[in-house]
């Protein structure tokens, strides 16, 4: 691609399905500018329950489809963000070895953003069962800082509860004061929010973790992430007339529903993807 053709090239964003909208919301706001595509295998979801080879196999799938975009309508992008806590966990490294495209995830910028809030240096992690047994999060954390105590806690219950629509209920409420159990007896000052859903439920954890616990998520400080490596390589996208494209895999309007539960906004038209076989 030509230094111009690249600029205006898209950012590509893959979740397991729905849920890394949070993060497609944040790089709109910090790159107002930049066209995006995003990916929502939302026909296999929940990636959290599942082995890591199966996630892996997946996210290959996924970055494949972003690799080498299926027919002429799609455009190659110039940046793939991983926005799936469970697939940056499980799959980062192996897609970063296999696909030439730059790609970034968001186990790491979320490390980041605990370790800079946690003032005791102890901090606290949620996230899918798959995120948590991978251990990504404990080596990102050590990666930062080395001396930063992480306690992790699965929390299988929550992104079913989201997907419902339920983030408000006293449901939700229940959940997330057992998950935070642990971390509150444990004593940590910060807690980040390891998995795409998970900020949808952030004021249910403020109240479970009480005023002395900071709440993070790697949303926004993935999205500043990406906006420096962009600048720093000259390809920020300058002009108007950015375009924005969902894609999805498995029933479409299921997907839209569920946006429209969690996020409680209408997307654009969304567009069929195939994955795998
Ligand atoms: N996107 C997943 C994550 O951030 C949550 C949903 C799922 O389990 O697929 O870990």
């Amino acid at each position: 691609m030509s230094g111009e053709a690249q600029r205006r090239a898209p950012i590509g964003v893959f979740d397991s399905g729905v849920g890394g909208l949070t993060v497609l919301h944040e790089l709109r706001r910090a790159l107002g500018r930049e066209s995006t595509i995003y990916l929502g295998d939302e026909a296999r979801m929940p990636y959290g329950p599942r082995a890591a080879q199966e996630v892996l196999e997946f996210s290959k799938q996924a970055m494949r489809w972003f690799a080498d975009p299926p027919g002429l309508a799609t455009q190659q992008c110039k940046l793939v963000v991983l926005a799936c806590n469970t697939s940056t966990a499980v799959a980062l490294d192996t897609v970063r070895d296999l696909f030439d495209l730059p790609i970034i995830g968001v186990v790491r910028p979320g490390a980041v953003a605990a370790v800079s809030a946690s003032a005791r240096r102890h901090v606290g992690v949620v996230a899918t069962e798959g995120t948590v047994r991978s251990g990504a999060y404990l080596r990102a954390v050590r990666d930062v800082d080395p001396l930063t105590r992480v306690t992790q806690v699965a929390c299988p219950e929550l992104v079913p509860i989201v997907e419902a629509g339920e983030a408000s209920s006293p449901r939700a409420q229940d959940a997330v004061r057992r998950y935070c159990e642990p971390l509150v007896a444990e004593g940590v000052d910060t807690v980040l929010l390891g998995c795409t859903h998970y900020p949808l439920l952030r004021s249910a954890f403020e109240t479970a973790l009480g005023p002395g616990v900071r709440v993070v998520d790697s949303a926004r400080t993935t999205a500043l992430a990406v906006r420096e490596v962009l600048e720093s390589h000259h390809l920020l996208r300058d002009g108007d007339g950015a375009t924005h494209r969902v894609f999805a895999t498995g029933p479409r309007e299921r997907f839209r529903a569920i946006a429209r539960t969690i996020f409680g906004e209408e997307l654009p038209t969304i567009e069929e993807a195939h994955l795998g076989s």
